[in-house]
């Protein structure tokens, strides 16, 4: 993310999973694995990334993320804006 502490959030926390093809997370910039999910619409997206979702930890461990945060971070990550 260009906002240096939304960078900072996604290094330590979703990043560990997210870039790494072995946690079976889609990963960031994967737009195709993004897509079926988004599909889902925003407000599923930010209940699986707050309560957690199958392998997705409860707020991706970042205890101090806000909704806002979560919403950008998962918008970073599908490469494309996420619909509504
Ligand atoms: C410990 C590993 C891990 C971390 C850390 C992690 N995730 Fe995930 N995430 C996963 C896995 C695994 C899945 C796939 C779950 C599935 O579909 O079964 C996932 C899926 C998701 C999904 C899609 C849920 C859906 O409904 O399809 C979102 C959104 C998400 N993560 C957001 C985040 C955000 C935001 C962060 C950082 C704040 C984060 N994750 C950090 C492992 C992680």
């Amino acid at each position: 993310p260009s906002d240096p502490a939304l960078a900072q959030i996604y290094a330590n926390s979703c990043q560990l999973c997210h870039a790494n093809p072995a946690a079976n997370a889609p990963l960031t910039g994967d737009r195709k694995a993004w897509e079926p999910r988004l599909r889902q619409g925003a407000d599923t997206l930010l209940d699986h990334a707050i309560n957690g979702y199958n392998g997705m930890p409860p707020m991706g461990q970042c205890v101090e993320c806000s909704e806002e945060q979560f919403l950008q971070l998962i918008g970073f990550m599908a490469n494309q804006p996420l619909p509504q």
